[in-house]
């Protein structure tokens, strides 16, 4: 798999000058892990949010170390291809793209954008009978949905070069559970420069709140209490059973204004590779969110959050204020592991403990689990047994 992220490469197409650089800084920082223990494959990744990919210019994304190109059809459809020349490695997005075939700059072979099928090698002479149509690039699955493309990254990893078709994902891409047919949308993104597993488990840890999310209009740090609550085993994951939210959680407080206390509930998800699941009901009122942390590099991820909800009807600047809110605490989750990389860069030993860890030590059990199974091709063994009650405080 190549290791070096996609860096700034002269574009040789004279009429797109304009290409989208990723701002992702390189880092260097030693790994105790192998990528592909870090990084699952076989599963669909948040590429780009929708409205960032167009026709043209044609747009470089990374996941999972692959580098990729990411466009729209004539019919608007998207499509990824891997953001490499099978011919010499020149990446295609400093190619050319007329709505149905991206055109590499170098020697100017000729891919369909939804296939990657090669369509026209213009050096070959009409008496030569190299079979073109054997020839792919790299090509990836995609699905829009609330308002992201999806990418299937499938296992083993598409070759980058030669004679590769785009893998069939066993599964559609996941969606945000919505309880009613109309609502409303947001997302929110945030480079976050850990690897995805520490990207996970400070999503998941339920005792840094009272430190990292301090704000004077939401929470002081006295207000820490001792907490309980019930997790249930789920295919690929774990439940937070149905409940009444923490008194000092976010929607809960502006839930507060349309329903009693009692009748506020929500239900925390987590499955692999990435997906954690939100839904919190009051009533006919509900909001939900889907939050992915998406492995970049092996030691950057990036943290996507897609909100949906049916509040707000009478509220002037509901969703204003609700996003304010989201973008606060993932701001400041992003400066917590910003500080939290300096000190993974020298590798230290860590530790996970009881029970406020539990919920990041049944990821890495998930995550073994799921790989163990892949590797000798028997049923996953789930390493929640049954349901269990955790107590921490913040
Ligand atoms: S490198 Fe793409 S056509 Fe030669
Ligand atoms: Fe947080």
């Amino acid at each position: 798999m190549a290791t070096s992220p996609v860096g700034e490469v002269p574009c040789v197409s004279r009429r797109r000058p304009q290409v989208f650089i990723s701002p992702m800084p390189e880092l260097e920082s030693p790994q105790r892990q192998t990528p592909d223990s870090l990084m699952l494959t076989g599963f669909w990744y948040r590429a780009l949010p929708a409205d960032r990919v167009h026709r043209n210019p044609l747009q470089k994304a990374m996941l999972l170390e692959i580098p990729l190109v990411l466009g729209r059809d004539r019919q608007g459809q998207p499509f990824a291809l891997r953001d490499a020349c099978p011919h010499r490695g020149m990446p295609l997005h400093c190619g050319q793209f007329d709505g149905e075939q991206v055109e590499c700059g170098y020697h100017g072979w000729r891919f369909d954008a939804l296939t990657g099928q090669c369509q026209l090698i213009p050096s070959l002479t009409a008496d030569q009978t190299l079979k073109v149509d054997r020839i792919y690039a790299g090509s990836y699955a995609c699905q829009e949905h609330d308002q992201f493309v999806w990418v299937y990254i499938p296992e083993p990893p598409a070759a980058g070069a030669g004679f590769t078709k785009q893998v069939e994902p066993p599964m559609a891409a996941p969606q945000i559970q919505r309880v009613t047919e109309t609502c409303k949308l947001a997302y929110l993104t945030a480079d976050m420069p850990v690897s995805v597993d520490h990207g996970i488990i400070g999503l998941m840890d339920p005792a840094h709140g009272p430190f990292v999310h301090q704000a004077w209009w939401w929470r002081k740090r006295a207000s820490i209490h001792e907490k309980q609550k019930k997790f249930e085993p789920i295919p690929n994951g774990f439940r937070m059973s149905a409940h009444t939210p923490s008194s000092n959680s976010a929607p809960y407080k502006l839930l507060r204004l349309y329903a009693d206390a009692d009748s506020i509930t929500t239900t925390i998800d987590f499955t692999l590779p990435n997906l954690r699941t939100e839904t919190i009901r009051a009533g006919k009122y509900w909001f939900s969110s889907l939050t992915t942390v998406t492995p970049i590099t092996r030691n950057h991820c990036r943290i996507d959050v897609v909100a949906a909800w049916n509040l707000f009807r009478w509220m002037p600047f509901g969703p204003e204020l609700l996003k304010f809110v989201f973008a606060k605490f993932v701001e400041q989750d992003r400066r917590t592991m910003e500080l939290q990389s300096q000190g993974l860069k020298h590798n230290p030993h860590l530790m996970l403990i009881d029970d406020a860890d539990r919920p990041a030590k049944w990821y890495f059990e998930l995550k073994a689990a799921y790989l163990e199974a892949k590797r000798t091709g028997s049923a996953m063994k789930h390493p929640i047994p049954e349901p269990v009650t955790l107590k921490w405080r913040s």
